[in-house]
């Protein structure tokens, strides 16, 4: 535990190298690995990633360097962390609802991202098993058909007693770290899980591309068709970036008021999006070819991970091995960002109640159960069950879908937009000039883009989000995709 400036005993990262880890270990999640190739792939390709990757730069990136800033300042939870940059700025302590609205959908993300991570540990379950049953020298489940090794996947999603006690698991384990703290155990959680990572995902990349399809996968992911860039598209690569980067709650102004004063938050926020960015693109990488070369289809959504890719492995030597790694790097991924979006309410909680991290971790995470056992149930004893029928554009869906559907479309645009206004248009000046570290051309540029183009970007993707869709070209909802097994 460091001392912060203000003299108390605030937990805090242990140097600056920590803090880009574990900032880098959230962005990093399930949403570049299984969201990004899935969105790519039935995007179309190409047009996605190219606006994604203006998406990131223009718009994710001004709004990554505002939170970690309102964050260092505050050096509290996220909605005191705006109330004290709102009254050194003399502006009404009320800015504290885009946190406060953060720490909510932070804990709604929280609720479904760890059924999902459930899913990732039952792969690496399945795997290991493959391993155990038939030895490491083949490809995967060299006994089965294609048919039997894509049932894997409905037939556990099927299950109430798979997803709810998946989720359980994932969550339980998410909620040791958080509760051991900031630099005890989150910390610890980023330093050893994001540099294995990064080993097995270019191990995996490496070894899929000699597959040969890697020419393909290249053409498919960077050939620009401006044709295919339509409105539905270009607001699916934005609600990605934003997913993927964090943002919209108050993950960042959580992460960013553990950070000291000695870091320069522009370059680490800099890094921090580039990190992921490269990490989105290198999952495409990693993924294609080995669906390419085993010559299926990559449009498959959100069962491009969780039954393409196991059917592919079998086609590939050392397929269990590979299936293994792949899972287990996932579910590093996947625990490096849910650590992050528990911390978001715990630490809101700590600060508001004045209670211990365990006691608030422990709360959370029983709240967290309710809603994600209730989830996991959307895709098997509650498949009937559509909450929000009455609102046109969560009209037949699951439980799941409705808090995937309500966080992206409008608590994240909703948080970022505040972020946006009250940064750019309402925070002191020369206290944002201070905390940014930018200077010059940079700075002027990074104020226009917060000022101007961020809110009128992210209420583009809020309207639109608003319209019933009409969006043939975007992933089918997963809970669709089940219920079309
Ligand atoms: N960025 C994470 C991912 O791409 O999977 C998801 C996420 C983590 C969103 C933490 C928000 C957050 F605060």
């Amino acid at each position: 535990m460091a001392l912060s400036q203000s003299g108390s005993t605030r937990d805090h990262w242990s140097s600056r190298s920590a803090f880009i880890l574990a900032a880098i270990g959230s962005a990093v999640g399930l949403g570049n690995l299984w969201r990004f190739p899935a969105e790519a792939g039935a995007n179309g390709g190409g047009a996605f990633v190219l606006f994604y990757i203006g998406c990131v730069v223009l718009i994710g990136l001004p709004i990554l360097l505002s939170e970690t800033l309102i964050g260092r300042h505050g050096q509290a939870s996220a909605p005191e962390s705006v109330r004290r940059v709102a009254s050194a700025s003399r502006a009404s302590p009320h800015w504290d609802i885009l946190a406060s609205m953060g720490v909510l959908a932070a804990f709604l993300i929280l609720s479904f991202y760890c059924v999902v991570g459930g899913w990732v540990l039952y792969y690496i379950g399945v795997f290991f098993v493959d391993i155990f049953n038939s030895g490491i020298s083949g490809g995967a489940f060299t006994d089965q058909s294609a048919e039997q090794i894509e049932s894997l996947f409905p037939t556990m999603i099927g299950s109430a007693g798979w997803t709810v006690g998946l989720d359980a698991l994932f969550l339980g384990i998410t909620l040791y770290f958080v509760a051991r703290g900031v630099s005890g155990g989150i910390e610890f959680v980023a330093k050893w899980l994001m540099p294995a990572f990064f080993v097995l995902l270019i191990l995996i990349t490496v070894y899929g591309a000699f597959g040969g399809a890697f020419n393909q996968t290249l053409e498919y992911l960077f050939t620009f068709e401006p044709e295919k860039l339509t409105g539905p598209i270009m607001l699916a690569a934005l609600g990605q970036a934003f997913f993927s980067l964090s943002l919209g709650v108050a993950g960042m102004i959580t992460y960013g008021s553990y950070v000291g004063r000695n870091v320069n938050l522009a370059s680490t926020s800099a890094l921090i999006s580039g990190a992921d960015t490269a990490v989105a693109l290198i999952a495409g990488l990693c993924i294609f070819p080995i669906v390419f070369s085993a010559g299926l289809s990559v449009s498959a959504g959100p069962g491009l991970m969780f039954q393409t890719l196991p059917h592919a492995f079998q086609e590939m030597p050392f397929g269990s091995v590979v299936g293994l790694a792949f899972f287990v790097m996932v579910g590093f991924a996947a625990l490096t960002s849910s650590v992050a979006l528990l911390e978001v309410p715990v630490a809101w909680m700590i600060d508001k109640f004045r209670v211990v991290r365990v006691f608030s971790a422990i709360i959370v995470g029983f709240g967290a159960l309710v809603l994600g056992a209730l989830a996991a149930l959307s895709f098997n004893v509650l498949s009937d069950w559509h909450p929000l029928d009455f609102i046109p554009i969560f009209e037949g869906q699951g439980f799941f879908d409705v808090l995937d559907g309500l966080t992206a479309k409008f608590f994240m645009p909703i948080g970022a937009i505040l972020t946006a206004l009250f940064i750019g248009w309402v925070a002191d000046r020369k206290l944002v000039d201070i905390e940014n570290g930018l200077g010059g051309a940079l700075h002027l540029t990074w104020l226009a883009l917060v000022r101007f183009v961020c809110p009128i970007a992210l209420a583009a993707i809020l309207v639109v989000g608003l319209l019933p869709e009409e969006e043939p070209a975007e992933a089918p909802d997963a809970a669709e995709q089940v219920e079309a097994e």
